[in-house]
């Protein structure tokens, strides 16, 4: 975790929004002299910032595009909560085990845990998640909403919808979602959600939202070839991890407002608004066995509803949907 002083020299920085800021300025934030503000600023240059000094008007960073660090995260995290937190780790097994450990510990609402590369990415339905080096963004976000068991579900739509709307800011890429959280682009899945949480009887502890989004992959192991593709191959060129990031997290923390304050209404309409294959025909394979029908939508409990060809309803829990 970050010391306070470089807390609050980034945070300097951050609220100058890439304008100068004065050595003055710097001194008074960190209570410090000029003379250790220039030792301050020597050491977030050996951290990989790229700052500028303009001799007598003070200093200014841009954020690198390439830089991936706890430092340069918390930088790029424009929020009040979501990110303001974060354990970033160069390899990890997992960052949900990890997520799992700080809640223990009592971390607070929106802590970030996210890693440059995972030895064991864990996917829904017990799948592995392949989470190569240096090639996308694998974390974990630590909610702790005040809401009942039966309201978690709809919690976890909040993170596919934010990570669409970031990756559509970013990148100029359309991202669709696909139920219940994966997000498509392309017929080719380039985002999934996992969403656990920690509850006893009617309490819920904390919820832990694990999002793997494929971003400069250029390749996929064989058996993934079909079926995944990258954010860079979309776009034909290489997408900042960093820049990516930082609209995740102001996303995500503006629709778990909205979710705070107006309930799941609004969040329900903009999914939808999103969602494939709403009106198409699909096969959903569940553990009770294959259901062909259309979608009709998603149920308050975020649950999908799907018609079959002799006009039946069926609520499906959990599912692996293809189109049908
Ligand atoms: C899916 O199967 O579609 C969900 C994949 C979720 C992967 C993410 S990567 C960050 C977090 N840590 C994990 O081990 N899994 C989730």
């Amino acid at each position: 975790m970050l010391s306070s002083n470089r807390r609050k020299l980034l945070d300097v920085f951050r609220a100058a929004d890439g304008k100068l800021v004065s050595g003055q300025e710097i001194a008074d934030a960190l209570e410090c002299s000029r003379t250790a503000v220039w030792k301050h600023i020597e050491e977030l240059k050996k951290a990989g910032f790229e700052i500028e000094a303009k001799r007598g008007s003070g200093y200014s960073i841009q954020p690198s595009e390439e830089l991936f660090t706890e430092e340069m995260l918390y930088f790029r995290a424009k929020t009040e909560f979501i990110g303001q937190q974060v354990a970033f780790y160069k390899e990890v097994a997992s960052t949900q085990i990890i997520a799992h450990q700080l809640v223990g510990e009592g971390a607070v609402d929106g802590t970030v845990v996210i890693a440059d590369q995972q030895t064991a990415g864990k996917g829904r339905l017990a799948r592995p998640w392949d989470s190569q080096k240096g090639t996308g963004i694998w974390m974990s976000t630590i909610l702790r909403p005040n809401i009942p068991m039966q309201q978690v579900p709809q919690l976890t739509f909040i993170a596919s919808l934010a990570v669409a709307e970031a990756i559509d800011n970013v990148t100029g890429l359309d991202a669709q979602i696909k139920w219940p959280n994966d997000l498509y682009i392309d017929k080719r899945k380039v985002c999934g959600v996992l969403t656990e949480m920690q509850a006893e009887a009617e309490r819920v502890h904390a919820i832990i939202i694990g999002t793997g989004i494929n971003v400069n992959q250029l390749e996929f192991p064989e058996e993934l070839r079909d079926k995944a593709t990258s954010l860079a191959i979309l776009a034909g060129k290489t997408i900042s991890r960093g820049a990516l990031y930082g609209e995740i997290v102001v996303q995500l923390e503006k629709y778990y407002q909205l979710f705070l304050d107006q309930g799941f209404a609004p969040i329900k309409l903009l999914w939808e608004a999103r969602a494939i294959p709403f009106q198409e025909k699909i096969v959903a394979k569940t553990l009770q066995g294959e259901i062909r029908g259309t979608v009709k939508g998603i149920s308050d409990e975020g649950v999908l509803i799907v018609r079959d060809a002799v006009g039946v309803e069926h609520a499906i829990f959990s599912a692996d949907i293809s189109l049908g």
